[in-house]
């Protein structure tokens, strides 16, 4: 599928730490493979990382292997967040069946080295300008963010979602009920 969506540089009109990334790093989306495992597991298996995510940290690599084979690969739309090709995160879109095909639920997730930069919202940006045109019976990408991952809840702003509700109570996250706030970008939405 595509190799890279759209090159984008980073901390472009940004003041993220530019010594950590050169300004000619450039983020791209690309599918997830095997041979990617060893940077999947740099995010998958970080506590800090997988804080707010349904899954529990990874602690084998053979594990993580089952995952790209049996779910990554698989998935209808997975994608590996890269810099400069090489993984360091991933973005995906799960897809609804019958009188809920018109949504779709972005996730995402980005290796803790690579916080601040930006990179999370270029992703989601780059997810948003594509993502309408290769589904078009989607006419909703939305994405749920537990209240207090207030970093998530600023890339969907930045991104263009809008910020909907506070569902109470609404999902167990490491064996505590959380809410959860729901954001949601339309297909006629304005893009920024
Ligand atoms: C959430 C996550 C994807 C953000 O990625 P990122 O590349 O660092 O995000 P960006 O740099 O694009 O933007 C982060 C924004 O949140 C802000 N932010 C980060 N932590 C924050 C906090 N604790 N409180 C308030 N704002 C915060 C940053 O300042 C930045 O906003 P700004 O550009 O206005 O300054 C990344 O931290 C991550 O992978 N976290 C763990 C997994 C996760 O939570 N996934 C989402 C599940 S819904």
């Amino acid at each position: 599928m595509e190799e890279e969506l759209q090159k984008l540089t980073i901390n472009e009109g940004k003041g993220g730490n530019e010594s950590d990334i050169e300004l000619s790093s450039v983020i791209s989306l690309r599918l997830l493979d095997l041979s990617d495992i060893d940077d999947f597991m740099v995010w998958a298996s970080d506590d800090k990382v997988t804080r707010f995510c349904s899954f529990d940290s990874y602690t084998s690599k053979e594990d993580g292997i089952n995952y790209i084979k049996n779910t990554v690969s698989r998935h209808p739309w997975y994608r590996a967040i890269c810099v400069n090709n090489r993984p360091v995160g991933s973005i995906s879109v799960t897809a609804n069946s019958g009188n809920d095909k018109c949504r779709g639920e972005l996730g995402y997730v980005l290796a803790a080295d690579y916080w601040g930069k930006g990179i999370a919202t270029k992703a989601v940006k780059m997810v948003a300008n594509t993502i309408f045109d290769e589904w078009p019976h989607l006419e909703r990408l939305e994405a749920l963010v537990v209240v207090d991952n207030a970093g998530s809840q600023r890339v969907l702003e930045k991104a263009g979602f809008k910020r909907e509700a506070v569902l109470r109570k609404y999902l167990i996250l490491k064996g505590t009920t959380r809410d959860c706030v729901i954001f949601s970008l339309l297909s006629t939405d304005p893009r920024n």
